[in-house]
C-alpha cells in the first residue's frame, strides 16, 4: 500500500515536472539570441486589455494576435507602465535606436520594450510567446528574460512578379509573413523579360505595353508548350506608396529591382529604339534568357536615367536593385554604337562594356544619394566602385567581393533559391528543378570559411529568392515559400553556435498552427518518410527515416491488394523492412500525436535486386547515384529527372554486368530509362541481352532496336526462351551525335537508366 502511494506521488511529481520543463521551452522562430527562466509562470487572462505607449505597436500587436490565433484583444494607450495589478505593456523608447527588443516575464506582468529599430520583432516574439501558451481559457507564460537582436542586417526575401504578377493584397500578405519571422528587406523584382511591373508617367508604354504579354508556358519549360491567352499586370505609383508605407510599418525595406541590362525585353517591346536592332520586338511567353537586350547608347542612358528618377523617388532605401544578370553580349558586339562605346571609353571588350554600363548607373544614383546592387555578374569587367554584391551562382562572387571590401548579400541557389524543390518532385508541384529541402536551408551558414576575419564583416547577410516561373497563383508561391523562410530566419537571426535542427523541426510544429489559422499554405515535404533501399542477403531491405529521428513512423505493407485493409496490418517501424517480392510500402510520421502526410513508394523486386553491378565505363561522375545498386535497388527513378535515381553515360554505350550470384533460369530483362530530347538525353538505339555462367564467356540472347512503343512505356522489354546465367549482361548503345535539327546538335547524346529487372 506505502508503495503505491508513493508511485502516485512520483507519478504526480513527474507529471508536473515535465510538464514546468515542457513550459520552459519557447516555441519561437526565430529562436531568441538570450532567454532567462526563471521559476513558475505569469498566467494572464485572454481578456486583459493591453496598454502601451504606441498606437502602432499596440496595433501591429493586435493585428497579428487576430490573424495568426484568432485572439481578438483591447488595447489601450496608456504613457506609464502601471504597478500592482496583471498587465501587459509594451514600451516603445525613443532613445533606445538599435535592432534589439527585451521581453520581461514576471509573476504579475509581462513587458516589452524596444525601438523603434526593434519594435516589430519584439511583437513578433510577443505574439509568439502568447499564442504558443494558451493553455484553456487563460495564458500562461513562463518566468523569464528575453534579450534579443539580429545575427544579421540583410534577412531579405525576394520576389519575381514579372514572370507571374501578384496584386497589392498579396504583397502585404507576403510582406506580413516576412515581418513575423523578423525578415527585413523585400526585394522587389519589378521588371522582365515577360513583363513590366511598375508604371512609370514619363514613360507610359512600359505599362500599356510591356505589362502584358500574349500568352505564357504551359508545364515545364521542356516541354515548351504556350497557352494564348493575354497575362499581365502592374502597379501604380500609388500601389507602390501603399505597399511601402505597409512594409515599413513592419520594419521593411523595400529593395526594388529594374534590370539592365538584360532581361529587358518587355521594355524593348515598348520601346524597341532601345535595343541594338531596332526590333520589333515582343514581350516574352518564353521563360530563359533573351539575346536583345538594352543597347549601350546615349538614348538608353537618358531613358534609364529618367525611369530611376521616378523610382528613386518611391522607395525611401538606400539601395536599388540594378539587375545585371544573365545578359548576353551577342548583340553588342555587332552593334556599331555599342563598339563605338567601347572605343570611345578604351573598354577591352563587351565585358567591360557591361561594366561601364553598371558603373554610369551607379554614377547617376550615388548622386541621388543611393547605393547599387546587382548579381555577381557585375564583378565580371570590373566592378563599380561602390556596388554590393548578390551572389547567385554560387558563392565565388560573394567571396571575390567581400575580399574587394564590397557589401554582400548570399543567395546562392545551393541553398537559397525557394523555386527549387523542397520534396521528392515526384510528389511536389512542377519545378524548375534543384533541391533544396528545408534541413539544406536550415544548414545553411552564409559567412563563407573562406574569408578572414577582416572580410567577413561585409556578408550583409542572405536572402530567399523565389523566382515565379512555375508559380502561377499566390498559394503556390506560399508553399514555395513556406516553410523555408522560417529556416532561413532563423539562419539570419540566431547565434550559430545554438543552431539545433530538431529542436527547430519542433518549434516549426507549433508555427504551422499559425500558419493555418492565418490561411497561409505551406509545403509538409518535410515531414515525409523517406526510404533507402540497400542489399541484404541477395535481396533487398528499406530502411524508413523521418524527421532528425523524430516521433514515430508508422507503414502499411502491400496496402494496394484486395480492397479495404484492417487497422492490423498498420505497423510500428523499429528495423529495416526485408522485401522479397514486389511491394508497396505506405509510411508515415506520427509526431506530437498529429499524423503527417503519407508517402507511399512502390519496391520493384526481381532476380536482380541487390545483386552485384559493374560497368565497363562508369557513369558520368554527374548522374552516378548510388554507384550500380541504382539500377537493382527495387526504386525506379523520378521523371522529370532530378534526383539520385539515375545513371548516365554522354557518348558512350552502358555495358552493365549483373552478378546473381547463384546459377539461375532467366527468361526476360527489363530495362528502364530516359528520354527527354530538349535535354539531350536520347534512347539508346539498341539494346542486347548477354549471359554466362562463368563471368568470361558470354553469349547473346537477344538483341534488338529500340521503337517508339519502347519510348512511350518508358522501358525496354527483352524477353527470350528460359536460358541459365548467373551473370547477366545488358549492352545498351549511344545513338551517338545528336541529329541536326534538334536541341543540342552536333553534341554527344546522354542515355538514362534507372532500373534494371531479371526474371
Ligand atoms: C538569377 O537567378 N538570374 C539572378
Ligand atoms: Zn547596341
Amino acid at each position: 500500500m506505502k508503495n503505491l502511494i508513493q508511485r502516485f506521488f512520483f507519478l504526480v511529481i513527474t507529471f508536473f515536472t515535465l510538464n514546468t520543463i515542457q513550459a520552459r521551452e519557447l516555441k519561437i522562430i526565430p529562436l531568441p539570441n538570450s532567454v532567462e527562466f526563471g521559476e513558475g509562470d505569469c498566467v494572464l487572462s485572454p481578456s486583459l486589455t493591453v496598454k502601451g505607449n504606441d498606437a502602432a505597436m499596440l496595433d501591429l500587436f493586435a493585428q497579428w494576435m487576430k490573424k495568426f490565433g484568432g485572439v481578438v484583444i483591447n488595447t489601450q494607450i496608456n504613457p506609464q507602465v502601471s504597478t500592482g495589478g496583471k498587465e501587459l505593456y509594451l514600451k516603445l523608447d525613443p532613445q533606445w535606436n538599435d535592432s534589439s527588443y527585451q521581453i520581461s516575464v514576471k509573476p504579475d506582468f509581462i513587458l516589452l520594450r524596444s525601438g523603434k529599430g526593434g519594435m516589430v520583432s519584439g511583437v513578433s516574439t510577443l505574439t509568439q510567446l502568447l499564442l504558443g501558451s494558451f493553455s484553456g481559457t487563460s495564458v500562461r507564460v513562463p518566468i523569464c528574460e528575453i534579450k534579443d537582436q539580429p545575427r544579421f542586417q540583410w534577412r531579405g526575401m525576394h520576389l519575381d512578379v514579372g514572370r507571374h504578377f501578384f496584386p497589392v493584397s498579396f504583397i502585404k500578405k507576403y510582406l506580413d509573413i516576412m515581418a513575423f519571422y523578423k525578415m527585413n528587406v523585400f526585394h522587389w523584382h519589378l521588371t522582365e523579360d515577360q513583363g513590366w511591373r511598375i508604371q512609370i508617367k514619363k514613360y507610359p508604354a512600359l505599362t500599356e505595353v510591356g505589362a502584358w504579354r500574349s500568352g505564357s508556358m504551359v508545364g515545364h519549360y521542356n516541354d515548351q508548350k504556350f497557352d494564348n491567352e493575354k497575362y499581365g499586370g502592374f502597379y501604380t505609383q500609388e500601389e507602390i506608396k501603399e505597399v511601402v508605407k505597409y512594409a515599413t510599418e513592419r520594419n521593411i525595406t523595400v529593395v526594388p529591382e529594374i534590370e539592365m541590362p538584360g532581361h529587358s525585353l518587355a521594355a524593348l517591346a515598348a520601346y524597341p529604339n532601345l535595343s541594338c536592332t531596332g526590333g520589333p520586338f515582343k514581350v516574352a511567353k518564353s521563360w530563359g534568357v533573351f539575346e536583345d537586350v538594352y543597347c549601350a547608347k546615349e538614348e538608353t542612358f537618358l531613358f534609364l536615367e529618367d525611369v530611376l528618377t521616378e523610382v528613386v523617388a518611391l522607395f525611401p532605401g538606400q539601395y536599388i536593385h540594378i539587375g545585371g544578370d544573365e545578359c548576353p553580349k551577342e548583340r553588342w558586339k555587332k552593334c556599331e554604337n555599342c563598339q563605338k562605346v567601347i572605343r570611345d571609353n578604351n573598354l577591352k571588350d563587351e565585358h567591360e562594356l557591361q561594366s561601364y554600363f553598371i558603373q554610369r548607373i551607379e554614377k547617376f544614383l550615388n548622386a541621388k544619394g543611393k547605393k547599387i546592387i546587382g548579381w555577381d555578374e557585375i564583378l565580371e569587367g570590373g566592378l563599380a566602385p561602390n556596388a554590393a554584391v548578390m551572389s547567385w551562382r554560387g558563392t565565388e562572387g560573394g567571396i571575390a567581393a567581400a575580399k574587394q571590401k564590397h557589401a554582400v548579400v548570399m543567395t546562392p541557389g545551393s541553398h537559397c533559391y525557394f523555386d527549387h524543390y523542397q520534396g521528392s518532385p515526384a510528389s511536389e508541384p512542377v519545378a524548375i528543378g534543384g533541391y533544396t529541402t528545408l534541413q539544406k536551408v536550415y544548414a545553411y551558414e552564409p559567412v563563407p570559411a573562406e574569408l578572414k576575419e577582416g572580410e567577413k564583416q561585409f556578408i550583409l547577410g542572405a536572402q530567399g529568392n523565389v523566382w515565379t516561373e512555375y508559380m502561377n497563383d499566390e498559394q503556390h508561391v506560399e508553399y514555395m515559400v513556406l516553410p523555408r523562410m522560417l529556416a532561413l530566419a532563423e539562419v539570419l537571426w540566431l547565434n550559430p553556435a545554438k543552431k539545433n535542427e530538431s529542436d527547430f523541426i519542433q518549434r516549426l510544429q507549433q508555427q504551422l498552427f499559425l500558419l493555418n489559422k492565418a490561411s497561409y499554405h505551406y509545403s509538409e515535404a518535410v515531414f515525409k518518410v523517406e526510404f533507402k533501399t540497400s542489399a541484404n542477403n541477395g535481396g533487398l531491405k528499406i530502411e524508413l527515416s523521418g524527421l532528425s529521428g523524430l516521433g514515430k513512423i508508422h507503414y502499411v505493407m502491400n496496402p494496394s491488394h484486395g480492397g479495404q485493409k484492417s487497422l492490423m496490418d498498420q505497423k510500428d517501424y523499429s528495423a529495416p523492412i526485408e522485401v522479397k517480392s514486389n511491394s508497396t510500402i505506405t509510411a508515415w510520421l506520427e509526431l506530437n500525436g498529429q499524423t503527417k502526410p503519407k508517402t507511399t513508394q512502390r519496391i520493384w523486386f526481381s532476380k536482380a535486386s541487390g545483386k552485384t553491378v559493374t560497368f565497363r565505363k562508369n557513369p558520368s561522375e554527374h548522374y552516378s547515384g548510388n554507384g550500380g545498386f541504382t539500377l537493382v535497388d527495387g526504386i525506379k527513378g523520378d521523371r522529370p529527372r532530378v534526383n539520385s535515381q539515375w545513371l548516365a553515360w554522354s557518348g558512350e554505350d552502358m555495358v552493365a554486368t549483373i552478378d546473381l550470384g547463384v546459377v539461375d533460369s532467366v527468361k526476360n530483362v527489363q530495362l528502364g530509362f530516359l528520354e527527354d530530347k530538349n535535354n539531350w538525353i536520347w534512347a539508346p538505339k539498341s539494346v542486347e541481352v548477354l549471359v554466362s555462367t562463368d563471368g568470361r564467356n558470354f553469349k547473346s540472347v537477344l538483341r534488338r532496336e529500340v521503337k517508339g512503343k519502347d519510348v512511350a512505356a518508358p522501358e525496354i522489354m527483352m524477353v527470350f526462351k528460359p536460358v541459365k546465367a548467373r551473370f547477366v549482361q545488358v549492352v545498351a548503345t549511344n545513338p551517338g551525335l545528336i541529329p541536326v535539327g534538334n536541341p543540342g546538335a552536333g553534341k554527344n547524346s546522354w542515355i538514362f537508366f534507372d532500373e534494371i529487372l531479371v526474371n
